[in-house]
């Protein structure tokens, strides 16, 4: 069959005609980067984050999860080293004062891993060496770079003042650590073990973009593995090594994402994080943006629980076998949950052309799709055909998510269906009356067969495995 190239101005747009993601506050004139999920979008999040919590809380014994609060302590950053290090290069054009970071302009230069070679320190310079000019107006006369704090900060109470400055949570990982002591306490956990969260994260990123790419407001599913102080580099090689399996693992059979469009990008020292020994980034190649950071994986060492203790004055040391206190080390698979939609979006957006027509089609998962069977009557005014297509819809959604749909010609229908991703659809027509069979549909062969309406349920749990 032959396919059309994707791109992202025709995955945006698929996005809202079918409501998955519409433009925020579309009403009034929209808000920049902001956007809201709809009906078939929170489906699919939805489905993501529970397969995520499914196979890395509920099926494991060694992970346990957690739901922190938003607005913390602001100490909990301060600690944390957000406050003091979480920071981008911020740069403007002197003419037509548009803002930019100063290491994403010399990334459109000259590359992710050329950019990511040099210092902080000498970004202004290599500004100057490689000649970069203002996207918008072509100048080259810039500003100096300033450092550029992502933190959202807010003020708690009336009056808004330094005193009461609070944050809104930059990554949710923090609620993890600070919590560690209570999940210890409270579970019979013991080394190794994980807590994993889900949640909004806020960052008041400079050059938000590329739809729900980079957002100011969006969601992470975070796991801190923690491990006991390695004595050998294999102590921690080992479990890192384990975890890069089983994400790798995550990505392609449980959101269907291919390998070939899949990267593990190593950072080097100069990239790394403040609190990171050892950081991948796991990309996806997104249409029209090439390969881009899905995934953070770091090996966090002891940084964070250490911060912690020496800042809140807590215990936050464990006792290992020997009965000795140990403050444990840390892996940490950081996944972005919207960025991890998009990627699946793009992964599953297929243009196909079927005899001289062009069909969009979503090719989810079927344990990722918004919904899993659309049930039709062939033509809406014959009640006997409607009131049993009723009935099998009816019968069905106590099991599965489904749609009822008379609206339309039925190839209107199927085609809806395709571009929302439902992988079933079961039509009730004149044969129906005479055998009690209905046609079902597969959405990726378009192959239909008939199949006995007593059937049904048994048919598609075996087909979902649901
Ligand atoms: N706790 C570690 C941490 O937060 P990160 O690499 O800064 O690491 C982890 O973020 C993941 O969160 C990223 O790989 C990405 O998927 C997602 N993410 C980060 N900033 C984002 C943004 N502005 N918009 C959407 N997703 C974002």
């Amino acid at each position: 069959m032959q396919k059309e190239a994707k791109s992202m101005e025709k995955i945006v747009s698929l996005c809202k005609r079918r409501g998955f993601v519409f433009p925020g506050s579309e009403i009034y004139g929209c808000f920049a980067n902001s956007w809201d999920f709809g009906p078939y979008g929170i489906e699919l999040k939805n489905n993501i984050a529970q397969i995520w919590w499914k196979t890395f809380v509920q099926s494991r014994d060694d992970i346990v999860g957690l739901d922190s609060a938003i607005i913390t302590n602001p100490q909990v950053w301060e600690a944390s080293g957000h406050v003091a290090n979480f920071n981008d290069p911020l740069i403007d054009c002197l003419k037509c004062k548009a803002r930019y970071r100063a290491d994403k302009l010399l990334e459109e230069k000259i590359g992710v891993e050329e950019t990511t070679k040099i210092a902080s320190e000498d970004l202004e310079s290599k500004i100057k060496e490689y000649k970069i000019s203002c996207p918008v107006c072509g100048s080259s006369n810039w500003t100096k770079i300033r450092k550029f704090n992502l933190l959202f900060e807010t003020h708690i109470g009336v009056i808004a003042d330094k005193k009461n400055v609070a944050y809104l949570r930059g990554e949710t990982a923090q609620g993890i650590f600070i919590n560690f002591k209570n999940v210890l306490n409270t579970t019979r956990q013991k080394l190794p073990f994980g807590i994993a969260q889900i949640g909004k994260a806020f960052r008041n990123e400079i050059t938000p973009g590329h739809f729900i790419f980079r957002t100011r407001e969006f969601e992470q599913m975070e796991i801190e593995y923690f491990i006991a102080p390695p004595k050998t580099e294999a102590d921690w090689k080992k479990p890192f090594e384990k975890w890069q399996e089983e994400l790798k693992d995550f990505f392609k059979e449980k959101l269907g994402i291919s390998e070939k469009n899949m990267r593990w990008r190593r950072h080097d020292e100069k990239e790394r994080s403040h609190y990171s020994q050892e950081t991948f980034d796991v990309e996806y190649n997104f249409p029209g943006m090439g390969f881009a950071e899905l995934l953070g994986f770091a090996y966090r060492t002891d940084y964070d629980l250490k911060q912690h203790i020496k800042y809140s004055g807590a215990d936050l040391s464990c006792i290992d076998e020997k009965g000795n206190k140990i403050i444990p080390h840390c892996i940490e698979p950081s996944f972005g949950l919207t960025r991890t939609f998009l990627a699946v979006v793009c992964e599953a957006y297929e243009e196909e052309k079927v005899k001289n027509e062009t069909r969009i089609v979503m090719k989810f998962l079927p344990e990722l799709a918004p919904v899993k069977i659309a049930i039709f009557p062939l033509i809406r005014n014959k009640p006997e055909l409607v009131e049993i297509a009723r009935h099998i819809f009816e019968d069905l959604k106590t099991k599965f998510v489904c749609e009822f749909d008379d609206n339309g010609n039925i190839g209107k229908r199927y085609r809806r269906q395709d571009e929302i991703g439902t992988p079933f659809c079961v039509t009730v027509d004149f044969e129906t009356l005479e055998n009690k069979t209905v046609t079902v549909r597969d959405r990726d062969t378009m192959k239909q067969e008939r199949v006995k309406v007593e059937r049904l349920k048994d048919f598609f749990s075996a087909k979902l495995s649901i």
